[in-house]
């Protein structure tokens, strides 16, 4: 868990989309979890279509079970991918193997094990709602309000700032599980992560209709990124100050870093202003993946210019220490997260207008044509932010053809071409004007 200087900070109105919270993880707390199978019923959460007379659809299983890869989780472990990459790092069994269950399903210890739970659901509900023993009966009521049950033990998910973190605890890792450079170079795929767009991949089983938002703050697509941005930026600089970088290896844990720059990268085709925030850095250093760090300096500008300086100065401060010494990474990062967290709890009191849309918009736009977005992992963050930021200012049509060439570019990270992404953000910019 990160450490939360705000948990003491009183509270703060819902509506504004609360950002102070640091409940413990489903697989942390000590509820049992009853299973899939307890939430599935057809009378429960297993209707066939979303029924109109309850507060929620109830249809939630069956999309989950249809269309939700992590219902397919748990396969996964069981596929021929999974089986090559447990022989490679030495594993009996993928779908054993406490470091890929942890991930893959919700494997929390026997002891809190109910008698409907199966591991072989994936990633089933209660890894998400936490473990239901204390709420499953009281929760039906339709005005038991969803305070109550998260006091009862369930996990704030309508909280965007639990919500991230708790996406993030397996879509980036965290102190209790990570997929390591050893696990990656083994052949697992490389971890990538936006919070709007997964949730709309997901796909949602929820309706942000007029009823949700009686009873549950809602944010638009830029702010839930902003805080999907932030606590991805967090969850980054909490693992750099952790056991990660400081063992005793030759390499600190080389996915601490940023993989195209040693994979993908031509000895030949000179390209040393690849990023932002580079000018003192000494050539040759190895940078730390600071994608989601660079966004939330974009999204600082708009909340605090003081905030931003700060984080511009620590970021480069960052990269430095990358060519320096481990324990200076860890504090530069501990420097930082202390300032990223200011900056999560100014951005829950602050709302997010059209113009401060526009000029998020703008920034990375411009950024991307001087060049900021050179290295491919800061180019597939800026696509889909800068689609979900075009949605959710009703511009989607008279830009979707350059926003459809901007994501087929980076669909492959090895044809990715810097400059005819620059090409493709000038015209993207002149159908905005
Ligand atoms: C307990 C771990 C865990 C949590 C928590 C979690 N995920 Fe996942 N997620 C996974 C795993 C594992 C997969 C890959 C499933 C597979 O294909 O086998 C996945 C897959 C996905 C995919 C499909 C990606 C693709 O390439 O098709 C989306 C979208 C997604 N997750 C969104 C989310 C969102 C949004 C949240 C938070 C609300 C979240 N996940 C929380 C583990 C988790
Ligand atoms: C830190 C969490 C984490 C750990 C640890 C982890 N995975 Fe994953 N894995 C994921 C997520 C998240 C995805 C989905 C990535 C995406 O599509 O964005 C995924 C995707 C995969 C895929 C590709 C699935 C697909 O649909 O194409 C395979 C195969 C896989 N994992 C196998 C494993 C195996 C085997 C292990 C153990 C050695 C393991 N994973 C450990 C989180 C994890
Ligand atoms: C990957 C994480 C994840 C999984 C797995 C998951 N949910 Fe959700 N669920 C969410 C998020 C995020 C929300 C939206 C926030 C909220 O309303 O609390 C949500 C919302 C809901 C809601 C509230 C809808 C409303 O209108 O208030 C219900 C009911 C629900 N989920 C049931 C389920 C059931 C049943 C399952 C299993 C079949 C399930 N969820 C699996 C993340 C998940
Ligand atoms: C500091 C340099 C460096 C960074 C950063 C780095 N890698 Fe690697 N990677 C290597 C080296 C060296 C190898 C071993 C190559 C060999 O076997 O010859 C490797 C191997 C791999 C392999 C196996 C390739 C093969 O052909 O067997 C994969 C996949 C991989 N890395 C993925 C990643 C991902 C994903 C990241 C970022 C999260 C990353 N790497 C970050 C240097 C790096």
């Amino acid at each position: 868990m990160f450490p939360n200087i705000y948990r003491f900070a009183g509270v703060l109105s819902w509506l504004l989309v609360t950002s102070v919270s640091s409940a413990p993880l489903p697989y942390q707390s000590s509820e049992k979890h009853l299973g899939v199978a307890t939430c599935a019923s057809s009378v429960c959460h297993g209707s066939i279509k979303a029924n109109e007379n309850y507060n929620v659809s109830l249809n939630e299983y069956v999309i989950w079970s249809h269309s939700d890869r992590h219902s397919k989780a748990y396969e996964t472990l069981l596929s021929k991918d999974s089986k090559a990459i447990a022989t490679k790092l030495g594993l009996r069994n993928a779908h054993t193997a406490k470091i890929c269950l942890d991930c893959h399903a919700d494997n929390i210890p026997k002891e809190k094990r109910g008698e409907g739970f199966q591991l072989t659901d994936g990633v089933g509900c209660e890894a998400c709602h936490g473990g239901s023993e204390n709420w499953i009966d009281t929760h039906t009521n339709k005005n038991t309000s969803h305070q109550e049950n998260v006091k009862r033990g369930m996990y704030p998910t309508a909280n965007i700032v639990d919500r991230a973190a708790l996406c993030l605890s397996c879509h980036y890792g965290n102190d209790d599980k990570f997929a390591t450079h050893q696990i990656m170079g083994a052949g697992h795929p490389r971890l990538s992560f936006e919070l709007d767009t997964f949730q709309a991949l997901q796909p949602p089983h929820f309706q942000t209709d007029e009823n949700y938002r009686k009873r549950k703050p809602i944010a638009s697509h830029t702010k839930t990124w902003a805080f999907g941005q932030i606590a991805a930026a967090q969850s980054q600089l909490h693992m750099l100050q952790g056991p990660l970088i400081s063992q005793p290896t030759v390499f600190p844990e080389l996915a601490l870093f940023d993989c195209h720059s040693c994979h993908n990268n031509s000895m030949h085709k000179l390209d040393w202003h690849r990023r932002m925030n580079s000018a003192r850095i000494k050539p040759g250093n190895v940078p730390i993946a600071d994608g989601h760090l660079r966004m939330a300096i974009v999204i600082a500008h708009q909340v605090d210019r003081k905030i931003a300086r700060k984080l511009i100065e620590l970021s480069e401060a960052l990269q430095i220490a990358s060519g320096e010494s481990r324990s200076r990474i860890v504090a530069i990062s501990h420097q930082l997260l202390s300032i990223v967290e200011k900056l999560s709890h100014d951005l829950a009191g602050i709302e997010l207008g059209d113009s401060e849309k526009e000029k998020i918009l703008f920034d990375l736009i411009n950024m991307g044509i001087e060049g900021a977005f050179r290295d491919y992992i800061g180019a597939e963050q800026a696509v889909m932010a800068i689609e979900l930021i075009i949605i959710d200012m009703n511009k989607n049509e008279q830009s979707r053809r350059q926003i459809d060439d901007l994501y087929k570019q980076v669909e492959n990270d090895e044809a990715y071409q810097p400059t005819r992404f620059v090409d493709t953000l000038q015209k993207l910019k002149a159908t905005l004007n």
